[in-house]
């Protein structure tokens, strides 16, 4: 089985109707795509009526369900938060951390995404850790600094290339159409792994997906370069038929 992966962020978009007629769509079409591995992060209201969908369809054990953010503990008086360990009581396998719309809207730095992961960690999921630079950043010339600051401070103790995967999501890319030069997206993406290689073993085999305006018709580009492990896709991923055809763009590599 390839390393790739495609995840879906559906972010804050999706009723329990849309949940039963994705996976529907989705079980029509995963046949077409067993090179990848497969991953939705829907509203958490979302995990457990999207899971149930997927075994009645019978295809459960093709695409995995993650959160979209969680708490770094494991109970107490967090309104509104929601812990790692109740995400994979739903029947989740994954959770996302450090999104820049949790870093911008909620104030998450390094420190509080690294807290999240660990708690990923512990609770037995895979943490999805994203970076990425502002367009003030890489118009600065500081892109790499930046992935460097945020992969080492955001990366939890005891990351594997199983338990951990990154996501190089430039900021100004997400929701905008803008993609990097694939120059630029080699660049971070080795980049990355290079610091990433200080913190886990393997690095090598360490998982980092590029997201910011994936869509059916750039993804074989994107999906080719050099260090691209998979793609964590947003708005695209919001229809089945746009996800499975970005997964199937997806060359398959071990
Ligand atoms: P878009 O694919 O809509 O640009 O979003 C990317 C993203 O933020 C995925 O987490």
């Amino acid at each position: 089985m390839s390393k790739v992966l495609i995840a879906g962020n559906w972010k804050m978009n999706g009723l329990t109707s849309d949940a039963a007629r994705e996976a529907t769509a989705l079980a029509a079409g995963v046949a077409g795509v067993p090179h990848v591995h497969l991953m939705i992060a829907p509203p958490t209201s979302l995990i457990h009526p999207l899971r149930i969908n997927l075994f009645e369809r019978g295809i459960a054990d093709r695409v995995a369900i993650g959160g979209q953010d969680c708490h770094a503990n494991v109970n107490g008086a967090h309104t509104g938060d929601v812990s790692a360990e109740m995400i994979v009581d739903l029947g989740g396998s994954y959770v996302i951390v450090g999104h820049s719309e949790r870093r911008t809207d909620h104030g998450e730095g390094d420190a509080t995404v690294k807290a999240k992961a660990e708690a990923a960690l512990r609770a037995g999921l895979v943490a999805v850790v994203c970076v990425g630079e502002t367009e003030a950043e890489r118009r600065g010339g500081e892109t790499l600094d930046v992935l460097a600051r945020q992969v080492s401070g955001s990366l939890p103790d005891g990351a594997t290339v199983t338990n951990t995967v990154i996501a190089y999501e430039p900021v100004w890319a997400i929701g905008t159409g803008l993609t990097p030069s694939t120059d630029d997206i080699v660049e971070a993406h080795a980049g990355i792994r290079e610091t990433a290689a200080g913190q886990i073993d393997d690095v090598a085999n360490l998982r980092i997906l590029y997201g910011g305006s994936v869509k059916p018709g750039n993804a074989a580009e994107l999906l080719a370069l050099d260090g691209v492990d998979g793609a964590l896709v947003g708005g695209a991923s919001l229809k089945a038929a746009d996800f499975l055809a970005i997964a199937a763009a997806a060359p398959a590599r071990n």
